[in-house]
């Protein structure tokens, strides 16, 4: 590290700290949350296409009737409907006043069993953007993952997608995110038309009319003409006169958009679009960038900010392996916090202060991988080979730093794992052992049960699958899993343990970073249990999208 102006941090390729806060100034890095189905997939390939980065939708997920997908592994997602991997994506885009920015596009998987890796990705991310179906509401899993968004002080933008189908009433809507999640609407635009007669919206920020015009399937950018309120009521008559009253009716309950109350987390701003006829979606852009925080540091583990300018450091949130058949290898993914990046740079991994060498750093886009040769505050890096690196983990330059290890949620489905062909042992020891490290499930262990048979823990059953599938189809070792009778975990002490794991329905095995889990059998069992013996200390766990 050198210091040519006093005050002001250099790094060693001569990147200024005022380069640094630029570029740290032009990034957005957020994430999608919803319900399966909401249309968070469609919502994605819209963004990107109309940030004119892909020409023709459906090239980033390959979903059903779109492009096809290679690997073993997207066949089952393709299968079950679901999009299990994550997925980084950068794409440049020009904002209303001019300027290019970056936006970074965190994908979380939609479905509640997976809520641990949407979690982690959370923890990645500057600002989430809710997204609603007009005909459903708010639904369970939206519901879970804003209260993660809560928890971490997340700002939100809601976004009530579907408009060009019919739903419920849009003032209906504001009302439920109100009462039910206790965050005030602001709504941006107002939809003009009902929903299943989507014309266009009114921009409640300039007063003007901006309609969409259908494209054949959505498949191109939708075009849209701004138009004066004069002409928006020849154009929409009734239409608009009931989105401008009750425009008004939002004005005069004090639902105007506030960046304070917006920034802190008690007010969301609002928006509608119908992601599959691409209507609303430049606003959205525009919001982002216009609206949504940058990357203002993180702290660390003694609570100290560490500040964008500072010199390199980035945690990582997910580790992944198998996504495609071609590319059969783990790569870590790791957010920037501070500092510039080059490939090549050694960095220090501060969990063991070993070196770590990042020559195959990444970026991924969807199914495609390209060297990423640079990245700064906010960007995602992928590094490829990283066998080392484990979710939560922190690599930083120069100035040591340690970020806070990311929770583990509570598990609350737990099966013993065999491996099916005993003169596999080796491979069965060495897949388990890595799919502890990505975090894919827990991984118990006890005297009692042997190494032989260690139990798996998910939030959600389908983690299950995934850990199967995974065993098999990489890791040359199929398993059976034998389901436990058991539905709750608690953290206990060592010199508790031998007591609970007597008791009658209850079972201690630890976990593989060290902590020592006490499983019950019933929420009940366990209550039981706290009553009738109050010395011994049972710590709840994070529990799965309450925080
Ligand atoms: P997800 O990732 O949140 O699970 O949702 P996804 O984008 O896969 O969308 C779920 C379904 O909703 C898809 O229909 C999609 O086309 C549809 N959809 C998404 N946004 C909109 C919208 O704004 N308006 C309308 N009318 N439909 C929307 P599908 O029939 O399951 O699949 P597909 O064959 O259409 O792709």
């Amino acid at each position: 590290m050198s210091n040519s102006v006093p005050g002001v941090w250099t790094a060693p390729d001569g990147t200024t700290a005022d380069r640094i806060s630029a570029q740290a100034r032009r990034r957005r890095t957020f994430a999608v949350i919803s319900h399966p189905d909401a249309g968070k997939s469609t919502l994605t390939e819209a963004l990107v296409l109309h940030a004119r980065v892909i020409t023709e939708a459906g090239a980033i997920h390959g979903k059903a009737g779109r492009r096809s997908t290679v690997s073993d592994w997207m066949e089952m997602e393709k299968a079950r409907g679901i999009s299990i991997t994550s997925t980084a994506l950068q794409f440049p885009y020009r904002a209303p006043d001019g300027s290019e920015c970056v936006i970074n596009l965190l994908d979380t998987p939609g479905h509640a069993d997976f809520s641990e890796d949407t979690y982690r990705v959370l923890t990645a991310v500057d600002c989430a953007v809710m997204l609603i179906d007009a005909a459903k509401g708010l639904e369970p899993q939206t519901l879970k993952l804003f209260q993660v968004c809560k928890h971490r002080g997340i700002p939100i933008i809601t976004v009530v997608n579907k408009w060009d189908r019919p739903g419920r009433h849009a003032l209906e809507l504001m009302d439920e995110i109100q009462a039910r999640i206790g965050l005030r609407p602001t709504p941006l635009t107002w939809p003009v038309g009902i929903a299943g007669d989507f014309k266009g919206v009114l921009d409640r920020r300039t007063g003007m009319f901006i309609r969409f015009t259908r494209t054949a399937g959505g498949a191109t950018a939708a075009p849209e003409e701004h138009l004066t309120p004069e002409r928006a009521h020849e154009a929409a008559g009734i239409d608009w006169d009931t989105a401008v009253e009750e425009s008004e009716l939002l004005e005069a309950d004090g639902a105007d958009y506030d960046p304070e109350t917006f920034l802190g987390g008690t007010a969301t701003p609002v928006l509608f679009t119908s992601a599959a006829l691409n209507f609303g979606v430049n606003q959205l852009l525009d919001v982002l960038v216009q609206l949504a925080p940058p990357p203002s540091g993180q702290v660390d583990i003694d609570g100290n900010r560490r500040s964008p300018e500072a010199p390199f450091s980035a945690f990582v949130f997910k580790v992944q392996a198998g996504m495609d058949s071609a590319h059969r290898d783990r790569i870590a993914y790791a957010r920037v916090c501070s500092g510039t990046f080059q490939r090549g740079d050694v960095l220090t991994h501060a969990a063991t202060g070993k070196p770590f060498v990042t020559k195959y750093a990444q970026s991924v886009f969807g199914q495609q991988r390209t060297t990423l040769d640079s990245a700064w505050p906010g960007d995602v890096i992928g590094l490829a080979n990283a066998a080392a690196l484990r979710p939560g983990d922190t690599l930083f330059r120069d100035v040591p730093v340690h970020y806070p290890p990311i929770p583990s949620f509570s598990p609350e489905h737990f099966a013993v794992a065999r491996g099916k062909d005993p003169s596999k042992h080796k491979q069965f020891r060495r897949g388990i052992e890595q799919l502890s490290q990505e975090g894919v499930v827990q991984v118990l262990r006890s005297d009692r049960r042997g190494d032989q048979s260690p139990v798996l823990a998910a939030v959600g059953p389908m983690q299950f699958e995934v850990a199967s599938h995974r065993m098999a189809a990489e890791l040359s070792a199929p398993i059976q899993l034998e389901p436990l009778p058991y539905q709750v975990a608690r953290a206990v002490d060592p010199e508790d343990a031998d007591f609970v794991g007597r008791q009658p329905s209850a079972e201690v095995l630890t976990r593989s970073d060290g902590v020592m889990l006490a499983l019950f059998s019933t929420k009940w069992r366990l209550e039981g249990f706290q009553r009738d013996h109050p010395k011994v200390v049972l710590r709840s766990l994070v529990a799965a999208g309450d925080d």
